[in-house]
């Protein structure tokens, strides 16, 4: 019976999360699950767990404790609760969080999607909790159902998964495994299904991105901007985007790419982490500053007007005061639209935990809010500059205001305007009126 049970997916942590969790609710719809935003409606509640640090971990547990009371008082009402975690929590930590957290019935690794409603049911019929975090060998994308619906004009699609970068304060690796790219048929496939049900852009994504080397039709490796000149085939799909990538992938055809490919958006997420050649070589970054310098002039020749932005993190063991110094200079010399920075944290079983010269608390605190300080003036004037000039925007959603729509800049920047619904989903030429810090204002010249 369709949506005779209702599912609450939770989703934390990045993007690649937030396609999983899109794909788990389409996978369950076959076996009779709507998806609901109340918990105390829900059947199954589903985390999508996140490891990357510390806080992210332990949102988990705290998620926890609530489910447990629910899932107390439901049954008091005679209404059964299933409650699984997945994600990186899931595969890292395994059976220890039916250990410390007795509520969950299903522990399913990211690699395991696939066999969610069949091990949902086994945990069911068999009245105990079970764990599931093996690599298997099949590939899980092929065992889900096709795509047919989105939420929105934009969508993620997952074109390579894992990590053999192993950056010493990084998770990724244990969490997703070995690096491994989707074929080309089967993302342009993805990719053809989605503008089917309305899509304008596409983001790619993978924990490495512009690594991807799938096959192609013919069994050759593909590499990211060829993938990406094939999906620019695609009528309909209107914008190509791609996270995350690495600096030591970003090849001279992806470079090449971004000049010559007018589907793909003048945007690049490209995390740094510091400035300091002493600190990328203690966190096994393979590049140095100057590498990195050196290839955002090159990326700006090929395309001027990008906006880049980067992940950074401050206090990573053994930082000193010219450490942070040299990060903040790097910032300073390139510029980003939009950036995030974190305060290290130490993770189980990564290299970097281990180091003895760990930064006290307070440093690293101070450290992260100097350099968000010269991150947010950044954004600030970039989005500044940005007014009285006219952009496409793709509408996604309505905004808080009546009659509001928001959509996004070809820079990735939220742009409100007042528009017709009718708009959603298409690509409307906004004058830029106002900027505010994480956000712009327009009006609406031609649709
Ligand atoms: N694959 C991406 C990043 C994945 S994690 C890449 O290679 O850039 C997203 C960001 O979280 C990282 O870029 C890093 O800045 C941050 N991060 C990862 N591990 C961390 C840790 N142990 N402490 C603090 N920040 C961390
Ligand atoms: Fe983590 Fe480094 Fe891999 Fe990114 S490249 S996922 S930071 S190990
Ligand atoms: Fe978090 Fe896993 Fe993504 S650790 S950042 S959810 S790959």
């Amino acid at each position: 019976m369709p949506g005779a049970k209702k599912v609450l997916v939770k989703t934390f942590g990045c993007q690649m999360n937030v396609y999983d969790s899109e794909r788990m609710a389409e996978s369950l719809k076959a076996y009779g699950y709507s998806e609901t935003d109340v918990a105390e409606d829900a059947d199954l509640v589903i985390l999508n767990t996140c490891h990357i640090r510390e806080k992210a971990a332990e949102k988990v547990y705290s998620e926890l404790g609530r489910l447990r009371q629910l899932k107390d008082e439901r049954r008091r009402e005679g209404r059964a609760t299933q409650v699984a975690v997945a994600g990186c929590v899931a595969q890292a930590e395994g059976g220890e969080i039916i250990a410390r957290a007795p509520v969950v019935d299903l522990v399913v690794g990211p690699q395991s999607y696939h066999r969610l409603p069949e091990l949902l049911y086994r945990a069911r019929s068999e009245s105990r909790a079970l764990v599931e975090t093996s690599f298997p060998e099949e590939d899980k994308f092929n065992k889900l159902p096709r795509r047919t619906r989105t939420h929105s004009a934009s969508a993620f699609l997952t074109v390579q998964e894992g990590c053999d970068k192993f950056c010493t304060f990084c998770v990724v690796p244990y969490t997703r495994g070995v690096e491994a790219s989707r074929p080309v048929h089967a993302i342009l496939d993805e990719a053809r299904a989605l503008v089917d049900a309305g899509v304008a852009e596409i983001t790619l994504l993978g924990q490495n991105v512009n690594g991807y080397h799938g096959e192609d039709e013919a069994g050759s490796s593909t590499s990211l901007a060829m993938l990406i000149r094939r999906l620019a085939g695609i009528e309909g799909l209107e914008r190509i985007r791609y996270t995350t990538s690495h600096p030591r992938d970003m090849g001279e055809d992806l470079i090449a790419a971004h000049a010559s490919e007018k589907k793909l958006m003048p945007y690049l997420h490209l995390p740094v982490q510091s400035g300091s050649d002493h600190i990328l070589a203690g966190m096994n970054r393979k590049h140095t500053a100057a590498y990195y310098l050196d290839l955002v002039t090159r990326i700006r020749k090929a395309r001027p007007d990008i906006a880049l932005s980067t992940d950074i993190i401050v206090g990573f063991p053994g930082e000193t005061e010219d450490d942070f110094a040299a990060t903040l200079a790097i910032v300073e010399q390139v510029g980003f639209a939009q950036a995030y920075s974190f305060k290290y944290s130490p993770r189980p079983g990564t290299p970097a935990a281990k180091i003895d010269a760990q930064v006290p608390e307070p440093v690293k605190l101070d450290r992260l809010y100097r350099l968000q300080r010269l991150l947010e003036s950044q954004q600030t004037r970039f989005n500044a500059a940005c007014v009285g000039r006219t952009f496409p925007v793709l509408f996604e959603r309505s905004g808080r205001r009546e009659g509001q729509l928001v959509g996004r800049s070809p820079y990735l920047q939220p742009v409100h305007a007042f528009a017709a619904s009718e708009l959603l989903g298409r690509i409307v030429s906004v004058e830029i009126l106002g900027a505010g810090p994480n956000s712009l204002q327009g009006v609406i010249q031609a649709a």
